[in-house]
């Protein structure tokens, strides 16, 4: 198509003037070659060099993978709205009669969004004691080892071998923010150490507990990445070390059990010291349940706890929450 060929330096000035006069053409990308600009032009404009070159239609990039994806139209609506992004792999979770139109989807996911390399569908819940899931791959590179940011940090982790969650980025925060210099914290569950790496800038010391021998070791990989010296990884049982260690703060991110591990977080916590206590619950009673454990406890082992902050996390299952309680102990 016709064209106006301009010295770079010009350019500017010349797509001005251009817009001006309404000559421009619409829907191509401007074309650069050497020290030279092109730009596209509806017919001859006076007082410009005027060459033949071949344009980009420019088109809008679609934001959603749900624009792209070929699936039936009846199944449409099912496509998820949203998927997990962990470093550069996407976790998306499909109904049953997606599962057949996985390759596509997770080709779609990775055609919208460049810096995604690899697809995975979630093949199973999260269970176990090293809660962790079935991953299915969909589309892109066979890999689960990534790099993750977030909260300033990096954190290198395999979504296959190790409880990883997005999702609780902001909790992770609210913790930092309540945490005191010179603190010493006891993360009790800590995986590949997103509380333990955030803390540790804070606290003077941050032992992070964990059973998975691959959350340690990608926790020690995270320690040297991030520089977190004062953070000691300790791969085994917590109800080992408890007791042994005394923190000022405790961090007890096992939701699911959580409540089988308030003995060892009460003994593990310094007198006035806070524990950061996750679990379930129902939407129409958040914390009863969880409260009487933690009070029953506390009764077990002569102390007294004063309840500081009660919070709803993050939606769990239909009307279940996982639910944070920041408890002292007295
Ligand atoms: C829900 S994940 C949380 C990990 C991390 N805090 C996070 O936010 O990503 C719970 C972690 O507790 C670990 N775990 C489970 N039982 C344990 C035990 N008895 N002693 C030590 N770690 C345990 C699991 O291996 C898992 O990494």
């Amino acid at each position: 198509m016709l064209a106006v060929k301009v010295p770079k330096r010009e350019a500017e000035k010349v797509r001005r003037k251009l817009l001006e006069l309404g000559v421009l053409a619409k829907g191509y990308s401007v074309k650069r070659e050497g020290d030279f600009v092109f730009f596209p032009v509806t017919g001859p404009v006076e007082g410009f060099e005027l060459v033949e070159a071949e344009f980009e239609k420019t088109g809008k990039r679609p934001h959603s993978y749900r624009e792209v994806v070929e699936v039936p139209d009846e199944l449409r609506p099912l496509l998820p709205s949203s998927f997990d992004i962990i470093g550069d792999i996407a976790i998306t979770e499909l109904p049953e009669e997606l599962m057949p139109y996985g390759k596509a989807i997770g080709e779609a996911i990775l055609k919208v969004h460049r810096h995604i390399k690899a697809v995975f569908a979630k093949g199973s819940k999260v269970s176990g004691e090293y809660r962790v899931r079935e991953l299915i791959h969909l589309a892109g590179e066979r890999r689960t080892e990534t790099l993750h940011r977030e909260n300033g940090i990096r954190l290198r982790l395999d979504v296959a071998r190790v409880y990883y969650t997005p999702r609780l980025a902001t909790e992770r925060m609210r913790v930092f923010e309540k945490t005191q210099p010179g603190e010493v914290v006891f993360d009790m569950f800590a995986g590949v150490g997103p509380y333990a790496i955030l803390l540790a800038k804070r606290a003077k010391l941050v032992f992070a507990c964990d059973l998975n021998p691959w959350a340690i070791k990608y926790l020690e990989e995270n320690r040297r990445l991030n520089k977190a010296f004062n953070v000691i990884p300790i791969l085994g049982d917590v109800r080992k070390v408890a007791g042994r260690v005394k923190a000022d703060r405790v961090v007890m991110n096992l939701p699911k059990f959580a409540d089988r591990f308030l003995k060892e977080a009460m003994m593990s916590v310094k007198p006035d010291g806070v524990v950061h206590y996750y679990g379930f619950g129902p939407e129409e009673d958040l914390f009863s349940e969880h409260e009487a454990k933690i009070k029953a406890v506390a009764r077990e082992l002569g102390l007294k706890v004063e309840f500081l902050d009660e919070r709803k996390v993050r939606p769990y299952a239909p009307r279940q929450f996982n639910i944070a309680i920041d408890f002292r102990v007295e």
